[in-house]
């Protein structure tokens, strides 16, 4: 009898930017109640997932080589997590290929875990509802919900809880690739060491925020957008000051730190204006790197006819 051996599986997974991130108390379990609107961006990761005789995970392009292939990578988590659930053994290589920046506070081991499953669902045919995903992937870690979710978000709890927010328009950014990454628990307990030495200002409800998102005017939103993780960075990273100093002096409408940093993001009038402001940002010596995108997109989909790029 002939197999059938399936073919790989592209899967396509967003950043995220947090257009507006309160940080509430720390919580007797270590994590903080957020209150975040987040935007699915353009710059994703590509997985490429095929049948093979063990799991194995390989990281190609941005930061590569600070993402570990073990066990202690998420996508090998998620991997080992919906096999277990599926009652079979994990045997796939998964390739990354990165675009998203490694420890920059874009989610992009979120986006990459959120692909796994999406795209094992798929392979193995397991016929996993959404809910079914997204459980699996609140275990996995507070953002992987809303890289299965996508477009804009407003996420309470530890951030996987999810309603869908309306935004009319596609919003233009500017994001500024910092040299080093920052990690997110060093960040929240900066926040929390900022917080019992002092009252660093913090953040309303996002409720008019949102009104500029359903009205869809970048000008509009611009002055509301905040983040209450953003003097954690910039006391650990002070440098990023001026990273964000020279791209609202570049043109843009406004910028603030992404999540936990240290990448910043520069939300733009037009297309047009954003690659200008990557032109001027990429020659201010301010950052490791420029990248235009746009959002909201869709949330880790199975890439199907499409060229993976
Ligand atoms: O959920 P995730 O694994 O992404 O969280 C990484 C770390 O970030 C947590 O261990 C915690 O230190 C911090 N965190 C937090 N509050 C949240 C989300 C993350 O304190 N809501």
């Amino acid at each position: 009898m002939l197999s059938v051996v399936p073919s790989p599986i592209t899967v396509r997974a967003p950043s995220k930017v947090n257009l507006h991130l309160g940080v509430g108390d720390l919580r007797a379990d270590g994590f903080h109640d957020l209150t975040t609107v987040f935007q699915a961006l353009s710059l994703s990761d590509d997985l490429e997932i095929a049948p093979a005789g063990s799991l194995a995970v390989r990281v190609s392009g941005e930061g590569a080589a600070e993402v570990p292939t073990d066990r202690t990578n998420l996508v090998w988590k998620a991997a080992v997590r919906l096999a277990h659930l599926a009652g079979r053994a994990p045997l796939v290589e998964i390739a990354i290929a990165k675009g998203i920046p490694v420890a920059g506070g874009m989610a992009g081991g979120s986006a990459d875990a959120a692909a796994a499953l999406v795209g094992l669902n798929e392979l193995w045919d397991l016929g996993l509802s959404r809910d079914e995903l997204v459980a699996v992937a609140a275990e996995l870690g507070s953002d992987v919900p809303f890289a299965l979710h996508g477009g804009t978000a407003l996420g309470t709890g530890r951030g996987e809880r999810l309603l869908p927010v309306l935004s009319r328009n596609t919003f233009h950014w500017v994001l500024a690739l910092a040299k080093g990454g920052l990690s997110t628990p060093a960040v929240f307990a900066e926040l929390d060491r900022l917080r019992a030495h002092g009252t660093p200002p913090r953040l309303g409800e996002p409720q008019q925020l949102m009104q500029a998102l359903a009205f869809g005017d970048p000008k509009q939103l611009a002055p509301l957008l905040g983040n209450d993780l953003q003097a954690a960075a910039l006391s650990l990273k002070p440098e990023l000051r001026r990273t964000l100093r020279a791209g609202v002096n570049a043109g843009a409408l406004a910028g603030l730190v992404s999540g936990s940093g240290p990448t910043c993001a520069f939300l733009c009038e037009s297309e047009e204006s954003a690659v200008s402001v990557a032109a001027e940002l990429a020659g201010a010596g301010v950052c490791r790197s420029v990248r235009t995108a746009n959002g909201p997109v869709p949330g880790a989909r199975v890439l199907s006819g499409e060229t993976p790029g």
